[in-house]
């Protein structure tokens, strides 16, 4: 797939499904008064009457499913809650989006932050939870301060509180900051780091669902998971699941990035293909042809130019080998290196690293400083043999997900593009790094 090609066919733009991004272009949609003039707190009103037990079944009936990168069934996740236990229910939402080329969750806080916090109030009364938290990544001032604004606004018009909306529920919702550490996305680390420990992963089990914020149960799911719960209340679970496939229902934003004319947001219904977004998005750059992909963010491991006509939905992704993940498509071109990109990300991953178990501690940094002996021109063919046998080692048999994560990207580079590590080994290409870098390794 090269260059800039003609503007999208009607075809593929009848595939765009704006749902959650709907009200992004009206410039006051963060306010509460802008909100309602567009539908806002109307599936609040519906919901407040209904039984919280029929709400989990719609959530259940619509095949929802989690948009912070596993894809969890978010009915069955909220059917998990024990009910009459005598002890505190929690919603966390969680917003610290960190994974790389993740960029969904943060405009729509932005713009439409009240979509959010009207789907916290539904899910927090479907769980039967009395106080629910978002917690922010730390580094999105401007989300957090819409939020903020969000939660006050409906404070004031009897949205939160007591007795909302004379339904005899009550909730307080708190808008929390973390300090932006990627592993304070984990689930259980982030519970952690609201508790005001150190953000580092629980041992599982028990899970959130039975010990979770303060070892009650508690509900964590992702910003996308939530703000979709009000469209499913008011259009109904046939109408939601008439998106997507079967198995992965819905309207998903999908985040384009790298080597195309517009990158940005482009919400439409899951199974669609790559092909179809690159040309929603103007197609690639002059004068790249595309080469490899992430579908979901760095974690995900690497598709290549021969993938794009995967539809992206869970299970199509898997069966290619790799993972829907967060939907992050990032794009490079026959221009970018695949050894460097991976370099990066795992100096990232090394960075993130919390340094709770010895694989993901240790092995990313070993594989950081392997990458930058092959990209400064000493790397030996032994090399490629150590950063297998080290991600076979993390794969696995790390404490959480972020040291599955870094492996993602050096298995599969080096399955689908051994010949660039090569040229670096046998001296074809220039090396990438200098031996100041090399001898800079943490
Ligand atoms: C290292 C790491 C970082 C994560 N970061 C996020 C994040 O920023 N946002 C998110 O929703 N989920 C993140 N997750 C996934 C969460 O642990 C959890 O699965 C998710 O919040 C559940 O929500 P969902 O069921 O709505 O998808 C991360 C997982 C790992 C291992
Ligand atoms: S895998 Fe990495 S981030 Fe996760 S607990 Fe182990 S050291 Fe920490």
């Amino acid at each position: 797939m090269s260059g800039p090609v003609a503007p999208p066919s009607k075809a593929v733009l009848a595939k765009l499904t704006p749902v959650l991004t709907k009200r992004w272009p009206s410039p006051d949609a963060w306010r509460r008064r802008a909100y309602e003039q567009l539908d806002g707190y109307r599936a609040l009103r519906k919901a407040i009457t209904a039984h919280p037990d029929d709400l989990i079944q719609l959530i259940k009936d619509s095949g929802l499913r989690g948009r912070g990168g596993a894809g969890f069934p978010t009915g069955m996740k909220w059917g998990f809650i024990p009910q009459n236990d005598g002890k505190p229910h929690y919603l966390v939402v969680n917003a610290d989006e960190g994974e790389p080329g993740t960029c969904k969750d943060l405009p729509l806080m932005t713009h439409d932050p009240h979509s959010l916090v009207e789907g916290a109030i539904i899910a927090s009364y479907a769980i039967r939870a009395h106080r629910a938290y978002i917690y922010v990544r730390g580094e999105a001032v401007n989300a957090a301060r819409r939020l903020r604004n969000a939660v006050s606004e409906a404070y004031e018009a009897g949205y939160l509180g007591k007795n909302i909306l004379d339904s005899g529920f009550d909730l307080d919702l708190v808008v929390h900051s973390g300090s932006g550490a990627y592993i304070c996305g984990e689930e259980t680390a982030l519970l952690d780091s609201l508790e005001g420990f150190r953000g580092q992963p629980r041992l599982r089990p028990p899970f959130p669902a039975t010990h979770g914020l303060y070892a009650c149960p508690t509900v964590v799911n992702n910003v996308g998971t939530i703000a979709s719960v009000p469209y499913i209340v008011l259009g109904g679970a046939d109408w939601w699941r008439k998106m997507g496939t079967e198995k992965s229902s819905g309207p998903m934003i999908y985040s384009l990035s790298g080597r195309v004319v517009n990158p940005g947001q482009y919400e439409c219904s899951m199974g669609i293909t790559l092909r179809e977004l690159i040309e929603l998005a103007g197609g690639m750059l002059p004068g790249h042809q595309l080469r490899f992909w992430t579908p979901g963010g760095s974690s995900t491991p690497l598709l290549t130019a021969d993938h794009t006509d995967v539809p992206l939905d869970f299970e199509s992704v898997a069966a290619a080998g790799s993972m829907l993940g967060t939907t992050a498509t990032q794009i490079f071109s026959d221009q970018d290196c695949p050894v460097y990109a991976t370099y990066r990300w795992l100096d990232f991953y090394h960075h993130e690293s919390c340094g709770k178990c010895t694989p993901c501690r240790e092995g990313s940094y070993w594989m950081v400083k392997t990458f930058r002996r092959i990209l400064s021109g000493h790397g030996t063919h032994e090399d490629l043999d150590t950063l297998l046998d080290t991600c076979d080692n993390i794969l696995g048999r790390s404490f959480c997900a972020l040291g599955d994560g870094a492996t993602s990207p050096v298995t599969s580079s080096l399955a689908y593009f051994k010949q660039d590590y090569l040229d670096y080994i046998e001296g074809r290409v220039a090396p990438k790094l200098s031996g100041k870098q090399l001898v800079g390794a943490h």
